[in-house]
């Protein structure tokens, strides 16, 4: 995150705190959240999103994907630099809610909501409901019309976009759960009939096209197919849809290999392509409303482990050092499940040891249980030390598990003279008290 550095003897310091009192105080494993780090980050994303908009003569509205991180602080945190929140469960709407966040700038997703979610949503009077299938419809429009309300909707279309960092495929079919197909007229029926029902008022079409993206030409196809069908029903119901979503996905950098570019130039040439093909269709401009995550909250975070075994492992064209640390998959499973890429540093101490190629994994069962696949750690690197993997904000955190009745670390909020556990570190009675224990007479 912004706020790190290393001290003269060698030890990481955030935001003025040094991991080794950090470690000392709060244990380990832990996750660090820099929080001016976040609130810049969120900061400068709704600055540049509304200027770039602004500059092309309408407006932006970012949503925040609680998906990557959310708790009670985060959302207050990024609701007070100007974003709403995307949910997409009853759990996420009820922590944003606990936040104090306005229902005017939530949204709620979903292939599969629960009428329970839809009936808190439309209950709290959330903002939208972004809808992911016909069925879906006749839910909502029935929790409305129970409640004398309109729904807020919108179509989460697929537009035939699937897009990775460097590059993006353009499919015609969509084999995937979410959406509703623009290709087949799914996404055109679902539309007519939110527009035809008394019970929901259709502001606007969807479009999320993947994630870790750095490259802007997957972002334009979903851009030009969902104006495009935008005026398409605006021309043939003489309807007004205020409003588009062009999703999240923007990458972030985990390694030195990437290179995301900047937002600002990102936030530009959307606009712009937004702009023209409004033009070229000649109909209104839009609201254009963005769901970032990761490149939010993702290089917020740091994971403070402690080093314990450390084992040369004879391979075919050497010695491997796998340094085992004291969490592991339990608490950031994506190298194990995406195959990602981390770094690491020791963040404890300084050394003259040789720089060595070493394998940071962690202490479950499992030989997946891979951190840091490949990282230059010093050479006498020892049970003891700390080790810090940056980039842990997105995905870890509410991906943790209890893989060999493993307690999930805390996540630690820390600013200049201040720390704050934000989500308390789980313990042994947590889970124990979870465990019926022995049944009798069974
Ligand atoms: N909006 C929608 C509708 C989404 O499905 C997602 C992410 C986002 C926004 C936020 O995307 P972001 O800006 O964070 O990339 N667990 C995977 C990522 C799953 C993303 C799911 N949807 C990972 O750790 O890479």
């Amino acid at each position: 995150s912004a706020n790190t550095r290393k001290d003269p003897d060698g030890v990481l310091t955030v935001a003025g705190h040094r991991v080794t009192d950090l470690a000392r105080t709060y244990a380990s494993p832990l996750y660090v959240l820099d929080v001016a780090d976040l609130r810049s980050r969120a900061r400068g994303f709704v600055a540049a999103f509304t200027q770039s908009f602004d500059a092309v003569g309408t407006r932006a509205r970012v949503y925040y994907a609680g998906k990557a991180l959310l708790t009670s602080a985060v959302a207050q945190w990024v609701a007070a630099e100007g974003m709403g929140i995307d949910t997409c469960s009853l759990g996420e709407l009820m922590t944003a809610r606990r936040a104090g966040v306005d229902p005017g700038v939530i949204g709620l997703h979903g292939n599969n909501k629960s009428d329970e979610e839809i009936a808190y949503a439309l209950d709290w009077g959330i903002a939208r409901i972004v809808v992911d299938s016909l069925d879906e419809i006749d839910r909502i429009e029935a929790a409305a019309a129970a409640r004398g309300v309109r729904a807020p909707v919108m179509i989460r279309v697929t537009v035939g976009v699937e897009a990775h960092t460097h590059d993006f495929i353009a499919t015609a079919h969509e084999d995937q759960k979410f959406g509703l197909s623009l290709q087949s007229g799914a996404a055109r029926t679902a539309a007519d009939r939110a527009h035809a029902s008394p019970h929901l008022d259709l502001i606007g079409l969807h479009s999320h096209i993947g994630s870790q993206i750095f490259d802007r030409s997957g972002f334009e196809v979903a851009a030009r197919r969902i104006v495009g069908l935008r005026a398409e029903i605006q021309r043939d119901h003489g309807a007004s849809l205020p409003e588009i979503d062009l999703g999240g996905g923007f990458g972030m950098r985990y390694t030195s290999q990437d290179t995301p570019p900047p937002i600002a130039d990102m936030a530009a040439q959307l606009a712009d392509v937004v702009a023209r093909t409004c033009q070229e269709e000649g109909t209104d401009l839009p609201v254009v409303s963005f769901e970032p995550g990761r490149a939010i909250v993702g290089p917020a975070v740091f994971t403070l482990y402690t080093v314990g075994t450390v084992k040369g492992v004879e391979t075919e064209t050497g010695v491997r050092t796998y340094v085992s640390v004291d969490g592991g998959m339990s608490d950031n499973v994506r190298t194990a499940l995406y195959d990602a890429d981390y770094s690491c540093t020791l963040a404890s101490r300084s050394s003259d040891g040789d720089p060595t190629v070493v394998r940071v994994v962690g202490s479950h069962c499992e030989s997946g249980d891979i951190l840091v696949r490949d990282e230059y750690l010093p050479a006498d690197v020892r049970a003891g030390d700390l080790v810090a993997v940056p980039g842990t904000g997105a995905y870890c955190q509410p991906l943790a598990s209890n893989y060999n009745l493993t307690p999930r670390p805390g996540v630690l909020a820390v600013s200049a003279g201040r720390a704050d556990w934000i989500i308390r570190p789980e313990t042994h009675d947590d889970l124990l008290g979870r465990d019926c224990g022995p049944i009798a007479d069974a």
